[in-house]
């Protein structure tokens, strides 16, 4: 029997994935797997399971009221999860925490199978998940506990989902406790991994896609690369990879392979360093051609540091840019990322 995957996204930026058998409504289907969404009624009458759905297909039922679902309500993607039923896997933002639905993050065990150091800038950590494939959206990010350390690090999924092998690009920091910790790490090594999490993550292609990253902000770019080669994607995406030293410039031959899976794929680097001898250097907001607006008709993700973040904003503001949807992730060392 066909069934569907459903991700519910919780406001608090945990993402939990459920299995829709054909027919079944969502809130039925989340119900089974544990997890309490919001409701009331369950009837199409009171409107508190009211959700977005943020990609997929599904048949939003006729047996609710207009009180509980007004037709702007359904023009803009609201859905209720008493009555949707999906025809596809589906993406859905759910307006509550996760706890408040007694569900969390998922724990995965983990072996380390490669630590691959990149310019000493970078370093490429592949773990072997020990039991199912976590599931996550190209572009979401999990907690690493460091072992020994009783501390965690947040770091992008830089493969693809659904498979057992995950990997990370994790900038190499002096004196950080997960660059201190890689610097002994060996293959075999166990780690623990929460999540998945976040609210940057690939949404429905249809239009052109600007995806800009700064430095290790590039990771989540790789994971969403490799989901449109798998779909086949013919859809235009440019990638602009800026970084701060011609030695940050890591994984350029990763990203030349999609050239060559993706027949619309087209990318740049662009190095900051004003003593570097790179053909485009300055910015990322100094190297973006006005075709890779597409007038507007472009969705763009961002993944980069705060200053990144703000500087294409003001670039789009200053150029009149206004794409048709922007998703950026600001992340700084040491913290969790911050997602829009
Ligand atoms: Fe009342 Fe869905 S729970 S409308």
């Amino acid at each position: 029997m066909t069934s569907f995957n459903i991700a519910l996204n919780f406001e608090d930026g945990v993402t939990r994935f459920v299995e829709c058998k054909a027919g079944e409504k969502v809130l039925d289907a989340a119900f089974r797997a544990r997890i309490n969404l919001p409701m009331d009624c369950s009837d199409g009458v009171c409107g508190t399971c009211k959700c977005r759905a943020e990609s997929g297909r599904y048949d939003l039922g006729d047996e609710y009221i207009d009180d509980a679902l007004t037709e702007d309500e359904k023009d803009s993607g609201l859905v209720l999860t008493c009555q949707m039923i999906p025809e596809s896997d589906c993406v859905i933002a759910v307006p509550a925490s996760s706890t408040a639905c007694k569900t969390g993050q998922s724990t995965f065990a983990a072996t380390v199978t490669k630590i691959e150091p990149h310019n000493d800038a970078a370093v490429v950590l592949e773990l072997d998940v020990d039991a199912a494939a976590p599931v996550f959206l190209a572009g979401q990010y999990g907690n690493i506990d460091v072992p020994g350390s009783g501390q965690h690090r947040s770091y992008s999924f830089s493969s693809a989902p659904g498979e057992t092998k995950i990997s990370f690009l994790i900038k190499k920091i002096p004196g950080g406790v997960m660059s201190t910790w890689l610097e002994s790490a060996q293959a075999g090594h166990k780690v623990e991994l929460t999540g998945p999490l976040g609210s940057f993550y690939l949404r429905a292609v249809e239009r052109p896609l600007l995806f800009l990253a700064g430095g290790t902000g590039l990771a989540p770019f790789l994971s969403m690369l490799e989901v449109l080669a798998r779909a086949e994607s013919q859809q235009k995406v440019h990638l602009i990879y800026g970084v701060t030293r011609d030695l940050d410039l890591v994984q350029v031959e990763a990203i030349e392979a999609f050239t060559a899976k993706l027949p619309n794929f087209t990318f740049s680097t662009v190095v900051a360093d004003a003593a570097s001898a790179h053909p485009r250097k300055g910015w990322v907001t100094q190297h973006m051609p006005a075709e890779s607006f597409n007038d507007g008709d472009v969705d763009v993700y961002l993944c980069g540091p705060p200053p990144m973040v703000d500087a294409v904003r003001k670039h789009f503001d200053d150029n009149g840019v206004k794409p048709n949807s922007f998703h950026y992730e600001k992340f700084t060392p040491n913290a969790a990322p911050v997602t829009a």
